[in-house]
């Protein structure tokens, strides 16, 4: 195939391979950075396909430049660095990897939440510095989670995931989306609320919605004072959806418990005074960062990529 892809940074080989094995030329950011915007559009310029990272801003200006560009392969689930509206009216495919990260996603959600209950990272930090003098009574109380009341705020693939093992756990589930999902009812037993009902009623608050103009700090000083002081706050969808500033005075002023965050307002800076809470656990937005994960999602990008590119529809097509 004599078509040219760029791959805006290195990604696990078997993505890689798969778009040489084809004949494509490659042209690929060997450097261990993002690319600026300049360098983005001097790469669309060069290509017919793309392969982007979530950092990666795909604008109008970037689509304009790639003249040939068919298809730009976004190596995440989340959409929200593409303008979705003006690929589309360039005649530009997006799509995205959904499936291959959800269970990975669902994962890490389930280590914040059980790791800020039960304080695992403060628990390490007093250990390892020989602050731990033996076993009392009182010593480190988390909060318990089995047959609690779990709530789900977006009930796409990953938030039913999460939902599934919180059922394990023998927990109430509630969730909170556009629609009624009755797969999630089904499989974890999870009833469909309103937001300031669910964020009253659970002890854990995991969100899962993609970041929109409507989602963006869905979560504020507002809906925080509105949960439960023992509850605790998990994160793995997009920063903006919750106002970081906020939550640091929330878990300042012990509003709430804890939170469990694998995503910031204005990745990857931290609001000030994050880093010093102890009731705070952080992840570097390590979601779908496991080996198998972005081996998937690399094969995934690249089958997409090389199927509109042969003419044949993309296997994950996200639309407007
Ligand atoms: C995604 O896919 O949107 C995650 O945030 C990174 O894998």
């Amino acid at each position: 195939m004599a078509k040219t892809i760029g791959v805006t940074r290195r990604l696990p080989p078997e993505g890689l391979e798969l778009l040489r094995s084809s004949g494509a030329t490659v042209i690929l950011n060997e450097e261990d950075r993002p690319l600026s915007p300049e360098e983005l559009r001097s790469m669309a310029a060069r290509c017919d396909g793309m392969i982007v990272q979530l950092v990666d801003r795909v604008d109008a200006t970037l689509l304009d430049a790639g003249k040939n560009l068919k298809v730009v392969a976004n190596y995440a689930v989340g959409v929200d660095n593409i303008d979705r509206a003006a690929a589309a009216a360039r005649g530009v495919v997006v799509t995205n990897t959904p499936d291959v990260l959800t269970l990975a996603t669902a994962e890490l959600a389930w280590a914040l939440l059980l790791g800020a209950a039960r304080r695992v990272a403060e628990g390490d930090r007093l250990t390892r510095e020989g602050r731990f003098r033996g076993w009392a009574p009182l010593l480190h109380l988390g909060v318990g989670v089995s047959g609690k009341t779990l709530g789900i705020v977006g009930a796409g693939r990953i938030g039913a995931a999460v939902a599934r093992i919180g059922a394990g756990f023998g927990m109430t589930v509630l969730y909170h989306a556009r629609s009624p999902h009755p797969e999630i009812e089904r499989e974890a037993r999870a009833a469909r609320v309103d937001l300031p009902r669910l964020l009253a009623e659970s002890d854990f608050v995991s969100l899962h919605v993609p970041l929109t103009a409507e989602t963006r700090h869905l979560i504020g000083e507002k809906e925080l004072s509105s949960m439960k002081p023992t509850a605790v706050l998990v994160n793995t969808a997009r920063g903006p959806v919750v106002d970081e500033e906020a939550l640091v005075r929330a878990l300042k002023q012990k509003k709430i418990f804890a939170a469990g965050l694998d995503v910031f307002e204005k990745e990857p800076q931290l609001a000030p005074g994050l880093a010093e809470l102890p009731n705070v656990l952080l992840a570097p937005h390590a979601g779908s960062a496991t080996v198998e994960t972005r081996a998937g999602m690399s094969v995934l990008a690249a089958r997409n990529v090389l199927a509109v590119l042969e003419g044949r529809p993309a296997l994950t097509p996200v639309g407007i």
